[in-house]
């Protein structure tokens, strides 16, 4: 007689915790591969997805997590478990930026109430473990983090990958006016390449290093940095993929300047009261003005990211099958 025995228990668990992990290692190397390579010229055999997929072993024990389509863009595999999916879908266009198609993404994680940060400026933690493991992420995938002199001066932040595999990226904090000394972290800690971007005058007056971090000008327009300059400096250096992790001003900032490719907003089941806002923007009269992104929603254990895709216009009209599966996205 035979018995169907229960399945163990954890197993389940475990198995998506092997996939997921298989699949943050793919994601890995696609970006690398994307970067390392001079311009990807696909081969004859480019729509077939098992001579393109990421063939490492250790990464892709199951086969074609990740294919290449024929203009070389990483694109999900055929038959790929949920686990996997999710994670590969949220992070594939980060893996996609290359010099010739930079990406720029912000991100902010944000109370119910919409604060970053406590009136004191207290923002350890807004979001739960899971996002900030999505944040860490973001900064191995990604080839510079941006954050404002505000964050800097009131966490000290250390802007590594520690929590996950993957190489650091470069560490850019904006302090126009040079308010900012050496002794903070990422200017002395030598955990990753820094660079400190202020305004043009004051990196020509003041010192040209602020710890071990290099210092770079940029033009500066009604106390406002000139971030398309920015971002033209990045290119020059090969930094593709730019995170701009805050605080709510300078992601702002990007936003109003129309240089944000993408937007994450994590937002936490927690009230503030009051705080330090996210998004600060001129506001619009009417509804109808108002930027309603392309967006998709992923689930970050008890919070839940929004992240759109500003390059890709409005979203379909509200309650639209789209946005209902979107719901179902655990990361
Ligand atoms: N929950 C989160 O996701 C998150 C993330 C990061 C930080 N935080 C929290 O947020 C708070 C800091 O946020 P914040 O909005 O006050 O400050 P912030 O964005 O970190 O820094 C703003 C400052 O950076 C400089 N800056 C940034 N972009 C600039 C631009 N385009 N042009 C000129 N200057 C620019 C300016 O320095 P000057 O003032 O010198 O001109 C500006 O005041 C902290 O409490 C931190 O803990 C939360």
């Amino acid at each position: 007689m035979s018995e169907k025995l229960p399945a163990e228990p954890g197993s389940a668990i475990r198995q998506g915790v092997v996939q997921a992990d298989a699949a943050w290692r793919a994601l890995l190397e696609a970006a690398r591969r994307t970067r390392d390579e001079d311009g990807f010229a696909p081969g004859p055999d480019a729509a077939e997805p098992a001579a393109n997929s990421v063939r490492d072993p250790h990464i892709d024990a199951g086969g074609g997590l990740l294919v290449r389509d024929s203009g070389g863009r990483w694109a999900r595999g055929a038959s790929v478990p949920a686990e996997a999916a999710a994670l590969l879908d949220l992070y594939l266009p980060v893996c996609n930026a290359r010099p010739e198609s930079p990406l720029t993404v912000g991100h902010l994680g944000q109370s119910l109430d919409g604060y970053i940060a406590t009136d004191s400026g207290d923002s350890n933690f807004v979001t739960g473990p899971a996002n900030i493991v999505h944040l860490h992420r973001m900064r191995a995938l990604c080839d510079a983090i941006v954050v404002g002199a505000g964050t800097i001066a009131s966490d000290d932040p250390r802007l590594t990958t520690r929590l996950v595999e993957g190489a650091n990226p470069v560490r850019v904090v904006l302090d126009p006016s040079r308010r900012l000394d050496a002794r903070y972290g990422v200017f002395s800690d030598g955990q990753a390449e820094t660079i400190l971007i202020c305004d043009e005058q004051g990196a020509a007056n003041g010192a040209e290093s602020c710890g071990l971090a290099e210092v770079i000008g940029v033009p500066v327009d009604a106390g406002r940095l000139d971030l398309e300059a920015l971002l033209a400096r990045f290119a020059e250096r090969g930094l593709a993929a730019v995170f701009v992790e805050g605080g709510g001003r300078t992601v702002s900032r990007f936003l109003e300047a129309g240089l944000l490719d993408r937007l994450q907003i994590a937002i936490a089941p927690l009230v503030t009261g009051a705080g330090t806002p996210g998004l600060r923007l001129p506001g619009c009269d009417e509804m109808a003005e108002c930027l309603r992104p392309a967006h998709r929603v992923f689930s970050m254990g008890d919070d839940v990211l929004f992240d759109c895709d500003l390059g890709a216009g409005a979203s379909p009209p509200r309650g639209a099958t789209q946005q209902q599966e979107q719901l179902s996205r655990i990361v």
